[in-house]
């Protein structure tokens, strides 16, 4: 077992990806066959991290019902983020977990492809980051020629930097990482009106902490439905599951639980359907179906369906003349 706390804050109510996120909190949804939490918590304990806080918030009672039943193997801690005041915050409520442990912060609703130990092996703190084309959406670092970092911005107005921060931090230094969030609540230190975790993180440099970064090429956002859909295409290209069906096709890479049912369709590619989906004399391409869904009848395509939610399609009857044009495009 390695001797790291990883911390995973999930309380956003993940506005982007509603009407799912009406049903379900974002961290729960479905990608490549599983929960985003679910391929979190099984790359952690692929890598030996056990020790676990998770910060809940937007409907808290059904991650943690979900986490304790899947990985009660882990020792985990739930802490509730009664406010939505920043990510800075989200990490400050979950402090008194935290011992001296070092730090794993990985966000809710982002799938890393990359080996940890690289950066736990470091020594040092160290923040993954990836060379973005507009970093404005970001918060960036600015190193110097020897990797160390110099200096941290939230959503710079200027683009003085190309590498983001992904969301993906080790920290080695936990008691100077409390004492600035400490800071940053205290004195009410906020970049757009949100208690910032790198706001804290620049604290912690201007106390002689040292930083460095590593780079995360493996970076898949769950935050929208078009990189909830990308990630899951990455997913299934990663890990190709072949199965044969009686009277359907699955078209590679894709994922059919094998509690789906599925009846004269053609699934794929890059399509996962999840537990308990129905999917009958359909076509599905480019999408996710999620648990106990039903879909019949119907041509999708980079789609996502809801936990049981329902798609009656229908087949055309049509009598048409001869050199008639029918468009539906
Ligand atoms: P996002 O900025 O993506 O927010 O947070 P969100 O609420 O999840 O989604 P949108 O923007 O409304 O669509 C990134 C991660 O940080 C967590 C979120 O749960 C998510 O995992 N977070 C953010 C908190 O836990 N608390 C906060 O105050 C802010």
């Amino acid at each position: 077992m390695v001797n790291m706390r990883a911390v995973i804050p999930v309380a956003g109510v993940g506005t982007r990806l509603r009407p799912h996120t009406y049903a379900l909190p974002k961290v729960l949804l479905n990608v490549a066959g599983k929960p985003i939490l679910a391929h979190i918590l099984d790359a952690l304990q692929n890598q030996g991290i056990m020790k676990t806080t998770i910060i809940t918030g937007y409907m808290g009672d059904l991650v943690e019902e979900f986490v304790r039943k899947r990985y009660g193997n882990m020792d985990l801690q739930f802490v509730e983020q009664k406010e939505m005041l920043g990510l800075g915050h989200a990490i400050w409520t979950g402090r008194d977990t935290f011992g001296s442990d070092p730090l794993l912060i990985i966000l809710g609703d982002t799938i890393f492809d990359v080996d940890l130990s690289l950066a736990f092996t470091s020594g040092v703190n160290s923040i993954g980051v990836k060379e973005v084309e507009d970093p404005r959406r970001f918060g960036v670092v600015i190193s110097n020629a020897s990797g160390k970092i110099e200096k941290l911005i939230e959503k710079p107005e200027e683009p003085i930097s190309n590498m983001a921060i992904v969301g993906l931090y080790f920290i080695k230094d936990t008691p100077l990482l409390v004492k600035s969030l400490n800071k940053l609540i205290d004195e009410d230190i906020r970049t757009r009106g949100e208690y910032q975790l790198t706001d804290a993180l620049q604290l912690m440099l201007e106390s002689k902490a040292e930083f460095a970064t590593f780079n995360v090429d493996g970076w898949y956002d769950c935050g929208k439905p078009e990189t909830l859909l990308s990630t899951n295409r990455f997913l299934l290209d990663k890990n190709p599951t072949p199965q044969v069906l009686k009277d359907s096709i699955i078209i590679q890479p894709s994922f059919v639980s094998d509690k789906a049912v599925i009846e004269r369709s053609i699934i794929g590619p890059y399509t996962s359907v999840a537990d308990g989906a129905i999917v009958k004399d359909s076509i599905i391409r480019g999408s996710i179906i999620s648990y106990e869904a039903k879909v019949t009848s119907s041509l999708l395509v980079d789609s996502i369906v809801g936990n049981r939610a329902e798609l009656n399609g229908h087949f055309h009857r049509l009598n048409i003349g001869n050199s008639s044009t029918i468009d539906h495009s």
